[in-house]
């Protein structure tokens, strides 16, 4: 029988305690509550709450049948992710366990389940406390872990022998004549336990396939192996490959690898395929260099939490972060910090040309022996998941912002170069002077505002020697900035969050114009909730460029804003244009987030003539910001109306219009997808804006209002809500049923509004 890999999504029972008794297949579950993945043990409010209330021991419960025609095959069950800790029975015996909530584990149930229509019980008992044996745990963490099976699982039927891992290394990329070394890892070692009943007899025939992304056939190799090990590695080279493109941010050309294992009557009994693309990464002393060009990276961190699931949201929403990295903030790198993070947010990472620092998890803290042994197990897990991403560059390979600890710090680096040669380690550190094992420095630098010994000026950043200590230039990287040095809400008053706006500016600036920086990540993309020990009290961590519910801040728009006009023009005056809001009233010094050539100002009838990009403050950013020092808006002046037109190759391209007198006009409501599906996990996301009369929000609106659903979804969070700072977005599930789902926002002042999604 040929591999058979079913989603087991739906159909979960679950528990918020754990007794022995619930592994018992006769258990009567009938009071679990019924549940599908991906799933979170307790769901939280948006802000202040106790985090201890998800920490607990639950279970989860499943029944499953294995068709009988499997009784030959090798039955496995995978984990994408549980949070923090798993062990697993089926049928009332113990089948194996995991610690670490970020990679995932596979475990054999061969011999443990009944073929045919008999049923199988499987139960997990998932441990979501913070278990000072797990990394990140043993002293504190600025975020959160919630808990639970927040990632897929799923059943694999797989013949005797059958193929465990492709590793697809591209070689000599920048050549016209490029190649593919192709390790394939084959498991001939039935029950996981010794070759005896391995299937040594039968000779196989592997064929290796370079498809374009059209599915058209590049390049192929055949050869006859005989598996004679438990587990074997065959090596396969593809050469000579000819009109292949590069995988680039503007072109992320991805080609699949497809590995195919027949018996000698050439009947297919197992196939594999990966996604693969051509590039060169290198961090050197003199900055970044994707397919041997100068890059300067620019990029911001990304927790994978949500308003009340935290982790728990499936692939569509995981790759609408990615998508909101590339195209809203228009970044080219991310770090998942601080833990390996959802492989659909990595996949379209490398879908969408944006680059990936993934980082093993840990926070500040080592623990003892123990726990290293975890966290070496969990880089090995992150890498054998992950090297074939075209995406990711660099592996984080040092507990985030942990001391020196040679021995364990020389092992991380072993593994991580021996299961991937062909990338580079970084280990991001706070401290300076700190033991550099690594191939790339990644240092999270809060210094801005300092004064360097005996200078007058403020600093930006350190340059890299006052960091490193070390005699000579080292390939290097900014990781973290900003953050808890200037925590700003999205409803703010405005001077703060131009003041956040212009440090995100001035760093990205100040790292492009050092030539032996690679650039600078934000700390970051999205605010986050956390422990009682962090942030601003209420659990969340202001820290983004957008909120919770990705809606942006005016930071945003100094990212969003360097992307080419010709891409998606882009014209941000950070102010609400109000009389009285700033100090003193009046909008000066105005910032202009764009990337237009020029934008005209018009203040009720008076022309203020054309404004430009302030290449001579901001010479390291593509697109700076315009700043106008004099704007004559202040108390008790006359407020007009403000027209601001962007202008891009002389034409106009955009245009922004501001009232001097808002009131609330409209409340809009968007989904950002039409269709969901209803056959794997889905969940999407709603906004809620309440607009001006010139479409602009009304930042200090909490207007109250009331969501409801029918059809086929659930809603992820409270129905009746408060706007905040105007704008509020939720995310509904669909159940997996089709039909149409409609999703209603009403609130006093306004009728109600109504956006239909299919569910196919
Ligand atoms: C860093 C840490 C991040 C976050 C950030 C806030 O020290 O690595 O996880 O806590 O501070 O600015």
């Amino acid at each position: 029988m040929a591999r058979i890999v079913t989603n087991l999504w739906k159909n979960w029972l679950f528990k918020e305690s754990f007794l022995p008794e619930y592994c018992n297949p006769l258990y009567d579950d009938s009071d679990f509550e019924q549940i599908q993945l991906p799933h979170t043990v307790k769901e939280v409010p948006y802000n202040y709450f106790d985090e201890t209330a998800y920490q607990m021991l639950s279970c989860y419960r499943r029944h499953f049948s294995v068709p009988a025609e499997a009784q030959n095959s090798r039955i496995f069950l995978d984990f994408d992710g549980v949070m923090c800790a798993a062990e697993v029975w089926v049928n009332g015996y113990a089948a194996g366990s995991h610690k670490g909530g970020y990679t995932p584990f596979s475990i054999e149930i061969t011999h443990l389940v009944h073929f045919g229509g008999s049923d199988n019980t499987v139960t997990v008992a998932v441990d979501s406390r913070e278990r000072t044996d797990i990394p990140p745990f043993g002293f504190a963490v600025d975020y959160l872990t919630y808990g639970g099976i927040y990632r897929d699982v799923s059943l694999r039927i797989v013949p005797q022998c059958f193929i465990q891992s492709v590793y697809a290394k591209p070689d000599k990329i920048l050549e016209k004549q490029k190649m593919l070394a192709v390790d394939i890892e084959l498991n001939n070692c039935a029950n996981g336990g010794t070759p005896d009943n391995a299937d040594q007899t039968q000779q196989h025939q592997i064929t290796v396939t370079l498809l374009d992304y059209r599915h058209k056939k590049k390049a192929e190799y055949v050869r006859n192996i005989f598996v004679s090990e438990a587990v074997q590695t065959v090596s396969v080279v593809l050469e000579n490959l000819i009109g292949i493109a590069l995988w680039s941010l503007e072109k992320p050309a991805l080609y699949i690898v497809e590995v195919t294992l027949r018996t000698n009557d050439s009947a297919e009994t197992d196939s594999v395929s990966t996604t693969i693309g051509f590039r060169t990464a290198a961090f050197t002393p003199d900055g970044f260099f994707l397919n041997g060009k100068r890059l300067v990276l620019r990029g911001l961190n990304r927790h994978q939490s949500f308003p009340y699931i935290g982790y728990a949201m499936p692939k569509r929403v995981q790759e609408r972060d990615a998508e909101i990295l590339k195209q809203e903030l228009g970044v080219n790198f991310v770090r998942t910090s601080h833990y390996p993070q959802s492989p659909f947010f990595l996949n379209r990472c490398d879908e969408l040309g944006l680059l990936v620092f993934e980082e093993t998890p840990g926070w500040q803290h080592i623990g003892d022996e123990e726990w290293q042994a975890v966290s070496c197990q969990e880089i090995r897990e992150m890498i054998l998941r992950d090297r074939n991403h075209p995406s990711i560059v660099l592996w984080g390979v040092r507990i985030n912002e942990s001391d020196d600890c040679s021995g364990f710090y020389r092992e991380t680096n072993r593994i991580a170069h021996e299961l991937d040669p062909s990338r580079q380690t970084g280990g991001v550190r706070c401290k300076e002077n700190s033991e550099f094992l690594e191939d790339v420095y990644t240092m999270n630098d809060f210094m801005y505002g300092s004064h360097a010994p005996g200078a007058h000026h403020m600093r930006i950043l350190r340059p890299q020697r006052e960091v490193t200590g070390l005699d000579s230039l080292v390939p290097y990287l900014v990781t973290e900035f900003a953050g808890h040095i200037y925590p700003t809400k999205r409803f703010d008053q405005e001077e703060r969050l131009v003041e956040h706006a212009c440090r995100h500016a001035a760093v990205h600036n100040a790292a492009a114009l050092d030539p032996h920086k690679c650039g600078a990540i934000g700390w970051c993309a999205f605010d986050y909730n956390t422990h009682a020990n962090f942030g601003s009290g209420d659990r969340i961590c202001y820290h983004g460029v957008m909120d919770m519910f990705r809606m942006p801040k005016f930071a945003a728009a100094v990212y969003a804003s360097q992307q080419p006009a010709s891409v998606q023009p882009v014209m941000e005056p950070l102010t609400r244009y109000t009389i009285g809001e700033r100090a003193i009233g009046g909008i000066a010094p105005l910032m202009i987030c764009t990337n237009c050539d020029k934008v005209r100002i018009r203040l009720g009838e008076n022309d203020l003539g054309y404004f430009y990009p302030a290449f001579d403050r901001y010479p390291g950013l593509p697109h700076p910001p315009i700043v106008i020092e004099n704007i004559e808006t202040a108390w008790g002046q006359n407020w007009t109306d403000a027209v601001f037109t962007g202008f891009y190759q002389e034409v106009v391209c955009i245009e922004r219009q501001f009232v001097p007198n808002p009131v609330p006009t409209q409340l809009v409501l968007a989904a950002d997808a039409p269709v969901l599906s209803a056959v794997i996990p889905d969940a999407v996301r709603c906004t809620v804006r309440l607009l001006d009369q010139a479409g602009n929000e009304l930042p200090y609106s909490t207007e109250v209002i009331k969501i409801t659903i029918k059809g086929a979804a659930q809603l992820i969070g409270d129905a009746d809500l408060a706007l905040i700072g105007g704008v509020r977005a939720f995310w509904i599930k669909a159940l997996g049923q089709t039909g149409t789902v409609h999703v209603t926002v009403s609130s006093a002042r306004f009728k109600s509004n109504t956006v239909k999604i299919k569910i196919r």
